[in-house]
């Protein structure tokens, strides 16, 4: 139609094609800075990044490795700066370290790798001519949370016998957080973060006999006896055997306020312990708050947490004291998906039913609310301290990996990104069914999910396939319904964000089209609905994270630049962003139309 001739709204620009270079690739008319690398200085007196003479004192004032989530928010006394936050997910040891034994790392090497995962807060300022972003070293509000900052456990299972460790016989201290993906960010202006594959850095689960605590360890993807950094080395709480309940400790969505330094940041265990990807909040009409979490792991669950309380509103003490208490009460609900066409037309191949549509309905199954358990052979604190397992007994669906979700601020549709599931439909694996149409499906699909009466409180939903991801001339992808002639490849949707004019932006994670993973935007409503355009390709090795997509500025992390086979210190294979002779490091990157215009327009 003539209408498809025209620029959807907010995305006019010209795709970038997909390619294996070692650069950030935007389109015509953009430009591009990197706000923050690896090893930049955070606080005040910390060194220049020297790869040669790194060490724990100097990373731990650093920005972290490996930036995932990422934030872009208001400065509190300033409109010319702004407040940054971002999680550092995990440590690539054999490119971070000249001489790296895996198997007996130095103490030095390893307290570097504890300070170089968490989150990062830096204050930045903005240049109002050209929107770069540029970090302002030692602010007050500039800080480094790391895998030794204390925590404060909160919430329904906080002092629960499984959470007590020899160093914390309370159960409600930890020191720090692991494997922090995505996140999200609350109404009240606090941060949320997922713990992701917590389970790697833990040691000595085959010393375990018991058969209930070997289960649980198995749920959770425990293995093995070393531990892949060997952390247990230099800190016994790693190691299983002589700390049984430290792995417990871990795998929550925690809040940090970025606003204020002196408060401990915590674990929320009403929301449940899994492979928390991220976690989508949003408020319901009463003002209670609802968070969407995805767990991410092959034949996993989405979930929901309803809040009890209500938000106040405004920046008093009072209401941020009031609202920094919300996500500690309140009912956790796990997702089940039904499709509305027949079984027998679902035939692994991502071949359309005759309906047209992979869609259907669904319910959201009460598992927990307080001390209160609705799982069966389950107590409240099993529910949120072994979550996957009370998913498995009420017959929740299993997903092809959810990661994050996302509601639009524009209709109130939920948007899950399900980034791919190889294992879909082997061996005695579940096959294929409506929500997750394909058997070994390497590209993933992102899904549309209207709660009903567009009420995120409400028992039941309407859901339906936006993407059926991969390369559009493959049969076994949908777009929508647009033309896929006209559309970017797309494989492995990661996370998503809204810009403002209610477009799907998607970034990508582990790409299996052999290009470099990137940023894509999507258009969800009317004749334009499903027309996926490449903004941004990151460089070779990485993947792409944040993303924060705002009116005149586009952030991506470009995480592990360089991670390819073969790939060390002594032979990186990414000279991203330093250029050549130069290790790759995990940066920011700010895109700005050119003249600092509005993107997409
Ligand atoms: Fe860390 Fe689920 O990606
Ligand atoms: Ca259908
Ligand atoms: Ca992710
Ligand atoms: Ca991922």
């Amino acid at each position: 139609s003539a209408h498809r001739d025209r620029a959807p709204r907010g995305l006019d620009f010209e795709p970038v094609a997909p390619n294996r270079a070692d650069q950030v690739t935007i389109p015509d008319g953009y430009d591009q800075q990197v706000v923050i690398r690896w090893g930049d200085p955070i606080l005040k007196g910390a060194p220049e990044f020297d790869p040669e003479d790194q060490t724990p004192e100097s990373q731990a004032a650093q920005f972290g490795y490996n930036n995932d989530y990422v934030a872009l928010l208001e400065h509190p006394d300033s409109r010319r700066k702004k407040v940054l936050v971002a999680n550092h997910e995990y440590t690539d040891e054999p490119l971070m370290f000249p001489a790296y034994d895996g198997a007996a790392p130095t103490r030095d090497q390893v307290e570097i790798a504890w300070a170089a995962h968490g989150l990062t807060v830096v204050t930045v300022d903005e240049d109002r001519r050209t929107g770069d972003l540029t970090p302002r070293v030692g602010d007050e509000l500039n800080r480094r949370i790391t895998a030794t900052t204390p925590f404060v456990v909160t919430g329904p299972a906080a002092g629960s016998d499984l959470l007590k460790t020899s160093a914390d016989p309370e159960g409600t201290t930890v020191l720090g957080t692991l494997n922090n993906c995505a996140g999200g960010t609350t109404p009240w202006g606090t941060i949320l973060s997922g713990e992701e594959n917590f389970n790697q850095y833990f040691a000595n689960t085959a010393s375990v006999t018991d058969p209930v605590a070997k289960a649980r360890l198995a749920r959770y993807g425990f293995s093995g006896a070393a531990s892949g950094r060997r952390w247990e080395q230099y800190d016994e709480r790693f190691d299983i055997a002589a700390e049984p309940n430290e792995p417990n400790r871990f795998g929550w969505i925690v809040e940090l306020d970025p606003y204020d330094p002196d408060w401990a940041p915590r674990k929320r265990t009403a929301l449940g312990r899994f492979k928390h990807e991220g976690a989508g909040p949003r408020l319901t009409r009463d003002g209670r708050v609802v968070v969407y979490m995805g767990d991410d792991e092959r034949f996993d669950y989405l979930y929901k947490f309803v809040s009890d309380k209500k938000m106040k509103r405004g920046n008093s003490r009072r209401a941020r004291e009031h609202n920094r208490t919300l996500l500690d009460e309140g009912t956790l609900y796990v997702a089940k998906f039904t499709g509305d066409s027949p079984a027998a037309e679902i035939d692994g191949t991502g071949a359309l039913p005759a309906d047209g549509k992979f869609d259907g309905s669904g319910e959201w199954i009460k598992l927990a609310k307080g001390g209160k358990s609705y799982v069966d052979g389950m107590t409240a604190d099993e529910v949120y301290v072994f979550t996957r397992q009370a998913g498995d007994k009420v017959g929740a669906t299993k997903m092809d990996r959810p990661e994050d979700v996302e509601t639009s601020p524009k209709t109130g549709k939920l948007y899950v990104a399900l980034t791919n599931n190889t294992a879909r439909g082997t061996g005695s694996n579940a096959k294929a069914d409506e929500a997750n149409p394909r058997n070994a499906n390497k590209h993933g699909q992102v899904l549309e999910l209207v709660e009903r009466h567009d009420d995120p409180t409400a028992l039941t939903f309407g859901w339906s396939l936006l993407l059926v991801c991969g390369d559009p001339e493959d049969e076994g992808t949908y777009f929508g319904g647009f033309p896929k002639d006209q559309v970017s490849p797309i494989s492995c949707p990661d996370n998503v964000a809204f810009d403002s004019y209610g477009n799907l932006w998607i970034s990508t994670d582990g790409n299996a089209l052999g290009a470099n993973d990137g940023l894509f935007a999507v258009p969800l409503e009317g004749a334009d609905r499903g027309q996926v355009k490449q903004f941004l390709t990151v460089p070779i090795g990485a993947e792409t994270c944040g993303p924060v997509v705002q009116d005149k500025h586009v952030l991506v992390a470009a995480q592990h630049p360089g991670e390819l086979d073969g790939a060390s210190y002594e032979n990186p294979l990414s000279e991203w962003p330093d250029g050549p002779g130069t290790l790759p490091r995990p940066a920011i990157v700010n895109v700005t139309r050119t003249g600092f215009g509005r993107i997409g327009c």
